[in-house]
């Protein structure tokens, strides 16, 4: 069990340019507790209904049906980092997962202020939606999150950009 005060607590980090971003995939502990297939889709369609109340809803499509090919895809990707089934392995063309993602992101100019809001947003659904999960498991997925997601921003407050390569990504397993 969880508090909405002890999920709004999830820290938050600053990215450094070029740095090494040590994470680790979050545990299939997680998958279960939240209720596997269909408790991770409520989760992940609760986030993006808020990402579109975001500053961030700009970067999404605004067309219906292209939002809820964003939302499916993007519950497949969770379900299978998280140790679930692979429902995935198709998107990913065969790349290793976290490294695609990062790939995905390069299309997009983020910043560090997008990152904190994309966090800032997911904080919130875990609130409304994961009260249910132990805490500890809910830090374990936070954790991968925030720690990952260092790796999606490309565009600094100096104006430069940097795409993160797949060996700064130092996965502890
Ligand atoms: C832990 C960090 C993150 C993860 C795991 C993640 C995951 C994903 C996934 C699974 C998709 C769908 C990919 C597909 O098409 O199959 C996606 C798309 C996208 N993400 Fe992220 N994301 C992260 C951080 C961010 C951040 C910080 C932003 C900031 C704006 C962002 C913006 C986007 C955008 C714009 C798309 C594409 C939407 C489209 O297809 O038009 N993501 N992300």
């Amino acid at each position: 069990m969880a508090t909405r005060k002890e999920i709004m607590a999830l820290p938050l980090t600053n990215v450094e340019k070029g740095a090494p971003v040590h994470f680790k995939n979050p545990p299939a502990a997680f998958f279960d507790a939240i209720g596997g297939e269909a408790g991770m889709k409520e989760l992940m369609y609760d986030f993006y209904d808020k990402i579109y109340e975001s500053k961030i809803a700009h970067f999404f499509p605004q067309d219906e049906d292209e939002f809820e090919k964003v939302k499916e895809k993007n519950t497949k990707f969770f379900v299978q980092i998280c140790g679930g089934p692979k429902v995935y392995e198709d998107e990913s063309k065969g790349m290793e997962l976290n490294e695609y993602m990062i790939r995905i992101h390069d299309d997009f100019s983020i910043n560090e202020n997008n990152r904190i809001e994309w966090l800032g947003t997911m904080r919130e659904a875990l609130a409304d939606k994961a009260q249910h999960v132990d805490i500890e498991l809910i830090r374990e997925f936070w954790d991968y999150l925030e720690k990952f997601s260092k790796l999606t921003v490309n565009t600094f407050a100096d104006g430069s950009t940097y795409y993160a390569a797949y060996q700064q990504a130092k996965e502890d397993k």
